[in-house]
């Protein structure tokens, strides 16, 4: 490996909203073809095997960037199978973290400015260790000091809170987890479902936009709550405290709530890793505070039908976000590419099991949010998008301005 600093290529403006300044078509083959389909990353292209012969790869991010790379941990570890490691940065720094010459440290960052993300490169740089840029700010302080990277180029976000950055850091870091895994001859037919997954993603999101009035109708039952609770697990952990992050509110509402504020809509909100339920959250489940629990039809899936179960042993109020039913004719009938929905292509009159127990739940009088299905590593992309609107109106309804939180800054660029 010979890191030799310089800048991130600047994405071309031709270019349709993707990471890494490549166009759409770097995406490969499209389904129907045979090839085997390839991820190009421009500004990592000559660092894949100086990233493969490290020892582990370190995240480090602060707020929405942080959640990012929980989100993609995962993936990462499973496609280009090595240590991953996911720090925030102030914290990484308080501890002076061991760095080593073989490590690959990677920078998320949606401004390229964040004063903790940016020290911690500085830090690890001295290490010797190859630090890799993935901002969403062409010429930022990341960016520019990172040996390599990958831009998002989702556009400039305008409202505090990081939205779109977020399901594009996904995004990025799922390519990134396929570029790396690239030579893996047992993954072939994963990785082909993954870039299938990433070239049907936008229909999924759509999709889930399209909950976009019934997310307002929740927003209206939910907006008195005092507390809120998100459930998740697996490659959901992460949305439920990126949800937590939002719904917890922005607008200035603190006083009138009695001080409990998180980010944006100023509803205090907790996001709860669900295999840690018994160890502390199930005792403030009652009747009263509203649980969002994330159960969409992915590897933890049979777990959190678990989860639910307990829950409702003791009366909780649920709300359930879960894939949209698989059988023909049902709500589930939107194209959403068939990822992992096999079953639903191949035996359109079978109901899935999950699909059985939602209904069972829904039937049990929890509210069920049910959005399109995507491949696993994928699926927080597509789930986060009605929590975002959910939280889009529960500030708005509570008389708060969604774009500006009070005391928040877009860009913390002082320690
Ligand atoms: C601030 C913003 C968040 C953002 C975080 C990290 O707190 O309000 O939306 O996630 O900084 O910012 P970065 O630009 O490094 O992703």
């Amino acid at each position: 490996k010979s890191p030799s600093p310089g800048r991130l290529p600047a994405p071309s403006p031709s270019l349709s909203p993707s990471p890494g300044g490549y166009a759409a078509s770097d995406f490969g083959g499209a389904a129907s073809d045979f090839e085997e389909p390839y991820i190009r990353l421009g500004g990592l292209a000559d660092y894949v095997e100086g990233i493969l012969r490290c020892r582990r790869i370190v995240f480090i991010a602060c707020g929405t960037s942080f959640h990012a790379c929980l989100a993609a941990r995962a993936t990462l570890e499973e496609f280009a199978a090595m240590p991953v490691v996911v720090e925030l940065a102030g914290d990484f720094m308080d501890r002076e973290a061991p760095v080593f010459r073989d490590d690959t440290c990677v920078f998320v960052s949606q401004s390229g400015e964040t004063a903790d993300t940016l020290r911690a490169l500085e830090y690890a740089k001295n290490k010797g260790a190859l630090c890799v840029g993935i901002t969403n700010t062409v010429g930022s302080a990341i960016s520019n000091a990172t040996h390599c990277g990958v831009h998002l180029n989702c556009g400039y976000e305008i409202g505090v809170a990081s939205t779109k950055a977020y399901t594009s850091q996904i995004v990025a870091l799922t390519m990134v987890a396929l570029l790396l895994g690239a030579d893996r001859r047992s993954m072939t037919a994963k990785r082909l479902d993954h870039v299938r997954a990433l070239a049907a993603l936008p229909d999924a999101v759509r999709g889930a936009l399209a909950l976009d009035a019934d997310m307002r109708e929740l927003a209206a039952q939910l907006k008195d709550a005092s507390d809120l609770l998100f459930f998740g697990r697996g490659y959901n952990y992460s949305t439920a405290l990126e949800a937590a992050l939002k719904a917890g509110g922005r607008g200035g509402g603190g006083r009138r709530l009695g001080g409990r504020v998180k980010e944006v809509a100023l509803i205090h909100s907790e996001g709860i890793n669900a295999g840690e339920m018994k160890h502390g959250p199930l005792a403030l489940v009652d009747e009263n505070l509203p649980i969002i629990v994330i159960a969409t039809m992915d590897a933890m899936h049979r777990k959190m039908e678990s989860v639910i179960q307990q829950l409702l042993a003791r009366s909780a109020r649920l709300i359930i976000l879960c894939n949209q039913a698989r059988r023909a004719g049902g709500r589930g009938d939107v194209p959403c590419g068939g990822f992992g929905a096999g079953l639903w292509f191949r035996a359109p009159r079978l109901e899935a099991p999950g699909d059985v127990a939602m209904d069972a739940f829904a039937a049990r009088g929890c509210s069920l949010i049910r959005v399109p299905r995507t491949v696993d590593a994928l699926q927080p992309v597509v789930n986060v998008v009605p929590l975002q609107l959910l939280s889009y109106h529960l500030t708005t309804l509570r008389g708060f301005n969604v774009d500006q939180p009070r005391n928040l800054a877009k860009s913390v660029t002082v320690t």
